[in-house]
């Protein structure tokens, strides 16, 4: 029997575009946002209480249960609010960017050394947690200062045996971390390790490690890793569904080397027949394929690739087509009414994977240094969680057309959902190597369905996957980092989200933007370009000068005073006022930026 308050949504218009993905939707005010898909929610008082109960007893009994995983007490040692955690995630991520055996050893002896690694010996109860310290401790010590006796005698000999010693030791450390993470190097050994999983009652969708391609050969490699997956991953597809089948995760990053906003045309012409391919294998083997979700600024994008996939007629009839929504952006829920519409307009049904969003630091950090008017994320960890609750919701009210798959490792997320569901079918979801005894308590009690997002690969392309889950588990308000405090009551931990959020009076603390320097000193005004009506706002103000344009070498003719220019604009445009309109420069040509 449905749950009689989830209001069904099967009335609503299927007729949504595109369109309402305006800037506006993406940097909306973040209370106007909440207050909407609260009110749209409308979650009773009593379900709210239920979900805060339940997920108490969960984290009592996680607590009760079997040791906290190699990851949590990893992160509860390592995280976030300790200076070495910093230095470790600093660390972390810019070896990803490292092309040169020398930058990285300047890299780590800037990052290692100056914190106070041996604090830390000892304190985990995984030996893992106790080697990678005493690797770091041992680079720490070795490029620190000399320090008299015994001790710097030995520190002078493992110096002497020089900084390529230190860099095998903290890519071993950095290595550990990684093995944590991946379920095999190849699908072949990923299927096998996933049967003792499968025999508990799990299923899988596997994640062949891979992102960001930055050329055509990057971009074709991944592409055959996912078809030769497929493959490989249709030979355990036995259960007669795609609900229970395995499926495959993939990004659709990995699959172009140019997958922006800027080349639409390309991508469309070329990325769509990719992933359509991909899709027609994953319906011949009767599992699921799912499109990961990334970075807000490819979002529209991705729906115009996701569209022009699934119109695909062969496609129709199956219903492992997969979509990631993440929870902390301002435009979940449209993304949610718009997959519904599409869905219904072709006649399909869907499946959508609801996560919180992996990608906060750096979507935050790129709209400070853009100077836009405000963040396309929400800025507190409760609205986040609101949203998500909010948005489950949601879907659970669209289960005439799509499968909701909820992925977290929150008790409390997990409870909420619990409390809200009737009887539509649904999944929850958890990455390889977290949340493992929370979903173990869920799968026994409920006797539902699970399945675990499992890496694939070799370690040398988990850096990013890895910086990611070191990044958000990390932060002191992340559920994995609470769950290993004891001083973190049940309760603490398991607390309404909807009673926390950021007020007028206790605002989240993060400031617009435009506004990081404070003190009345205004950022930059930046613009984005990735939103469509940005970039038609600077064509048509671009237009005006376009005849007049002329090569730079003409100007700096002009300015040596050796020949007069022959051509000019008199209208440059220079930038935006506050309202938002173009403004011309008043006084004919000016002197190019950097023109001699
Ligand atoms: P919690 O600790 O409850 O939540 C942590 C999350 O809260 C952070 O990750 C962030 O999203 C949010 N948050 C933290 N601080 C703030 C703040 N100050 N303001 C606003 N929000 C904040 N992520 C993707 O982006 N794309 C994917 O395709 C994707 N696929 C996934 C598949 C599976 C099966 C799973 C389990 C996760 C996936 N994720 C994906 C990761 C996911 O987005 C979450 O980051 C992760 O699961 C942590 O959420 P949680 O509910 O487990 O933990
Ligand atoms: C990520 O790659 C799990 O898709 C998510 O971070």
């Amino acid at each position: 029997m449905t749950t009689a308050w989830i209001p069904d949504r099967s009335d609503r218009s299927p007729l949504m575009t595109l369109d309402a993905f305006t800037l506006d939707a993406k940097t909306a005010p973040e209370a106007r946002v909440l207050d909407r898909l609260i009110a749209e929610a409308a979650i009773p008082e009593a379900v709210r209480k239920a979900a805060s109960q339940r997920a108490a007893g969960y984290v009592r009994r996680i607590r009760d249960g079997s040791k906290p995983g190699m990851m949590e007490q990893f992160l509860a040692e390592y995280g976030l609010s300790t200076r070495e955690g910093v230095a470790l995630m600093c660390l972390a991520e810019a070896m990803l960017r490292v092309p040169d055996a020398m930058t990285i050893d300047a890299l780590i002896e800037d990052k290692i050394a100056p914190s106070d690694w041996s604090r830390h010996m000892g304190h985990a109860a995984s030996p893992l947690v106790n080697a990678s310290t005493w690797a770091l401790m041992l680079t720490g010590r070795v490029l620190d200062d000399d320090a008299p006796g015994m001790a710097g005698v030995l520190r002078g000999a493992v110096r002497r045996l020089g900084e390529p010693v230190i860099r095998t030791a903290v890519s071993r450390a950095m290595k550990e971390m990684g093995r944590q993470f991946v379920l095999g190097q190849t699908i072949g050994k990923a299927l096998e390790r996933a049967e003792g999983m499968e025999a508990k009652g799990y299923t899988y969708s596997y994640d062949m490690l891979g992102e960001a391609a930055m050329t055509d050969l990057d971009a074709r490699r991944y592409a055959q890793s996912y078809a030769d997956a497929i493959e490989v991953i249709a030979g355990a597809c036995t259960k007669g569904s795609v609900e229970a089948n395995p499926g495959i995760s993939i990004k659709l990053s990995a699959l172009h080397p140019r997958y922006e906003v800027a080349k639409e045309e390309r991508v469309m012409a070329e990325l769509v027949p990719v992933v359509r391919d991909l899709a027609r294998a994953a319906k011949r083997a009767g599992m699921g394929l799912n499109i990961d979700a990334e970075e807000q600024a490819r979002l529209v994008l991705s729906l115009k690739v996701i569209e022009a996939v699934l119109s695909d007629p062969e496609l129709a009839g199956w219903d492992g087509f997969g979509v990631v929504v993440q929870a902390y952006g301002k435009r979940a829920s449209l993304v949610i009414d718009w997959l519904y519409g599409l869905a219904t307009r072709l006649d399909r049904r869907i499946m959508v994977r609801l996560v919180k969003g992996a990608y906060w630091d750096t979507e935050m950090k790129l709209a400070q240094v853009e100077g836009l008017d405000d963040f396309p994320l929400f800025t507190s960890k409760t609205a986040t969680d609101v949203s998500y609750i909010a948005n489950a919701k949601r879907l659970l009210g669209y289960a005439d057309r799509i499968y909701p798959q909820f992925a977290t490792h929150n008790a409390h997320t997990v409870a909420a959902i619990l409390e809200m569901v009737g009887n539509e079918s649904f999944e929850f979801q958890r990455l390889h190597g977290m949340g493992e005894r929370l979903h173990d308590i869920v799968l026994k009690d409920t006797r539902g369905r699970c399945r675990i997002y499992a890496p694939v690969g070799a370690h040398r392309d988990l850096l990013a996957y890895l910086v990611r889950r070191l990044l958000e588990n990390g932060a002191n308000s992340s559920f994995v980092h609470q769950i290993v405090d004891e001083a973190v009551k049940p309760e603490e931990i398991a607390a309404d989200p909807f009673d926390a959020l950021p007020t007028a009076t206790a605002p989240s603390g993060l400031v617009a933007p435009q506004a990081i320097f404070g003190g009345g000193r205004i950022n930059s005004q930046g613009f984005d370009l990735t939103d469509e009506d940005t970039l038609a706002r600077i064509e048509a103000a671009r237009a005006g000068a376009l005849p007049d344009a002329c090569p730079l070498t003409r100007w700096r003719r002009r300015w040596s005073g050796r020949a007069p220019p022959a051509c000019g604009s008199t209208a440059r445009m220079t930038g935006r006022r506050p309202g938002g309109r173009w403004r011309p420069m008043a006084g004919g040509p000016q002197r190019p930026r950097g023109a001699s």
